[in-house]
């Protein structure tokens, strides 16, 4: 799709997130990492990936077509591995600054690939003020805040409100904002779905399940997250204060929490960083290659054919018995569309447990595969 072309090139030059949109601790319970480990992941912002150093696996292939994404990602995964501060550690990913950040990052990124040396060389200075205020979802996200009249304090008032009180809140404070025709325009614009990261392709899938325009989309989205434990959800705490919860030490992503941090100084895993298409990284590599597969939610980008061509080639590449975990928009599952049902086993157990805990609330399924023997 021609406007879907469009969308990527324009999506991968952009600092778009600076958290991963996907509840990596659910992920921890279920993917069960270890040191025989060997693990190919779409990363996104990198606070998943980030979080399975801890488990030393043996390797870890990070790929994404956003260079952004992939050298914050090594920012992460190699701070979790270096600095011994914990203090320092979560000052700079946690709150999001640093003292001195070119002398704190040239010390971080020393010996990561020299592209990743170098765009932090020039982008330091992020971390001078909140780098969660940076990125075009924190920057949209901080507009709409101003707009809906909503901060930090505003969230702890609702954290200590029934569900269904929580409820009456959106309905009475947030949906007539939303629904102003100028806050409905900006909402079905190109620069928000580049925000968020929905392409058109995801977009069509999204609407057609759910049947609904996405302002619609959007409240139900937030009633969804409001129904959960937002006193720990750092997605809560992210979009509505613009902060984590610095209170719970369990309300932050597990690679910033300390006993990670502890274990992650020990680890010995190797790390590739891939800057492209996942579907390239797959190709160029042989059989009985990884044991797990994490995908985000990027199949939901790609068109049938391209989903297709990426089974096969994580069939091709898999230890026997490699998981494979992926978000969706939608209700199919991928593995029955394309009729790849005795490559590919749906693990009932782990899918249903992530589905129903992942606290994002953005998916209709997180889908667990086992790559059939
Ligand atoms: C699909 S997006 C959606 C947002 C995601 N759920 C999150 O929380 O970050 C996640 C990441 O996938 C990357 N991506 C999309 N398609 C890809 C592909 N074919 N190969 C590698 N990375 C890809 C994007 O650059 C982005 O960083």
């Amino acid at each position: 799709m021609l406007r879907d072309r469009l969308y990527v090139s324009v999506f991968t030059r952009l600092f778009v997130y600076n958290i991963l949109f996907e509840d990596a601790e659910v992920d921890e319970k279920i993917l069960d990492i270890g040191e025989d480990s060997s693990v190919l992941s779409i990363t996104g912002a990198g606070c998943g990936v980030a979080g399975m150093v801890h488990r030393n696996p043996r390797r870890i292939d990070a790929v994404d077509i956003n260079r952004h994404h992939l050298a914050l990602t090594a920012l992460k995964i190699r701070g979790a591995q270096m600095l011994s501060s914990y203090a320092e550690f979560y000052d700079l990913f946690g709150r999001g600054y640093a003292v001195q950040p070119s002398r704190l990052v040239r010390r971080v990124t020393d010996g990561l690939p020299s592209w990743i040396q170098r765009y932090w060389k020039s982008h330091h200075r992020r971390f001078h003020e909140p780098y969660h205020r940076q990125g075009m979802t924190a920057q949209i996200m901080s507009v709409m805040r101003r707009m809906l009249g909503v901060d930090a304090e505003w969230f702890r008032g609702m954290i200590r409100m029934s569900v269904e009180d929580r409820h009456r809140l959106i309905d009475e404070w947030i949906t007539p904002v939303f629904n102003r025709p100028y806050v409905k325009a900006f909402l079905e614009s190109p620069i928000q779905y580049i925000g968020f990261g929905i392409n058109y392709e995801q977009r069509d899938r999204m609407l057609g399940t759910a049947g609904q325009n996405i302002t619609d989309f959007y409240i139900s989205h937030m009633k969804r997250v409001a129904a959960t434990d937002l006193e720990r959800n750092w997605f809560g705490w992210y979009t509505i204060a613009g902060q984590h919860n610095h209170d719970n030490p369990e309300a932050v992503p597990p690679y910033l929490r300390r006993d990670r941090h502890e274990r992650s100084l020990d680890s010995t895993v190797s790390v590739g960083y891939h800057h492209g298409n996942i579907l390239d990284v797959l190709r160029s590599a042989g059989p009985n290659t990884w044991s797990h597969y994490t995908l985000c939610d990027a199949p939901d980008w790609m068109p049938l054919r391209v989903q297709k061509t990426m089974l096969a080639e994580i069939a091709r590449t898999a230890r026997p018995g490699a998981l494979v975990l992926r978000r969706t928009v939608e209700d199919d599952c991928i593995v029955e569309r394309h009729n790849l049902r005795d490559r590919f086993v749906l693990r009932e157990d782990l899918s249903s447990y992530a589905t129903e805990h992942d606290r994002t609330r953005q998916y209709r399924r997180v889908d667990v595969y086992q790559v059939a023997a």
